[in-house]
């Protein structure tokens, strides 16, 4: 499903150095594979799902996602493609702010294989305990609220690779075990694979034989951050 092969991405920092934040020589995730890794604040985590995702253009190196090579497309078909196979749960949400709860969800969904489906939309948003507040907008949610929109957004579409950048950094321990269990159950009743990354022991230990980041992120190997 996902095949990534010496991925790098480094940044200038203010003072001008270049600063490798990204070395991953080799990752791989099978159909229905379910995979957490663990890795400490700055560690690159975010820059990573960025780089898998297409969000952000990689330095060098491959992503292949479901036979196709992502890192050889244009921004027009990576796009594409992000939206017909990929889920993704934002670290900070990055809800619409202008639309509504529901519509945040219905407008993920339109550019999706599925299409835009009301019904299906309002049915995530009640999977995840939002169902009285689909009128509302982000601003008037909760930040726990707000992520459980972008949970509800990400698992929509019925995507075949979902990634998780810390989704339930914000819920307090019943809504972080909902939360969870939610994403884990419905990649399962899709084949989807699943790849979750966080710092909350909570969250790690719900997946046997998750990995440390910096076993993986060849650019952490001895790098204080
Ligand atoms: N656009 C950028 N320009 C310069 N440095 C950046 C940029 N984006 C990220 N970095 C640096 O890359 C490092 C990794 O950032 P990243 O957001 O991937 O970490 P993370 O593991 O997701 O952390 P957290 O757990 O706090 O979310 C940080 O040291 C950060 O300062
Ligand atoms: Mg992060």
């Amino acid at each position: 499903m996902l095949a990534v092969t010496d991925l790098k991405k480094s940044f200038l920092a203010p003072d001008g150095e270049r600063v490798d934040i990204v070395n991953v020589p080799a990752f791989a995730l099978a159909a229905g594979e379910q995979v957490a890794l663990r890795g400490e604040s700055g560690s690159g985590k975010t820059t990573f799902l960025h780089l898998i995702a297409g969000i952000l253009a990689a330095d060098g190196g491959k992503v292949l996602l479901d036979g196709t090579e992502m890192t050889a497309l244009g921004e027009a078909r990576r796009d594409r493609l992000r939206a017909e196979k990929l889920g993704y749960i934002f670290q900070t949400f990055n809800l619409l702010q202008g639309y509504t709860v529901l519509e945040n969800v219905v407008l993920g969904m339109s550019f999706g294989p599925r299409g835009a489906d009301r019904a299906h939309a309002r049915e995530m948003l009640e999977r995840v305990g939002l169902g009285h507040r689909l009128d509302h907008f982000p601003a008037q949610l909760s930040t726990g609220q707000q992520q459980r929109v972008a949970v509800a957004r990400a698992l929509a579409n019925r995507p075949k690779l979902v990634l998780a950048d810390e989704p339930t950094g914000n819920l307090d321990r019943k809504h972080a075990g909902e939360a969870l269990a939610l994403i884990r159950e419905v990649c399962r009743e899709h084949g989807a694979a699943l790849l979750l990354v966080s710092h909350d022991e909570l969250v790690l230990g719900q997946f046997e034989g998750h990995r440390d980041f910096a076993e993986i992120n060849q650019a952490l190997k001895g790098v204080p951050r």
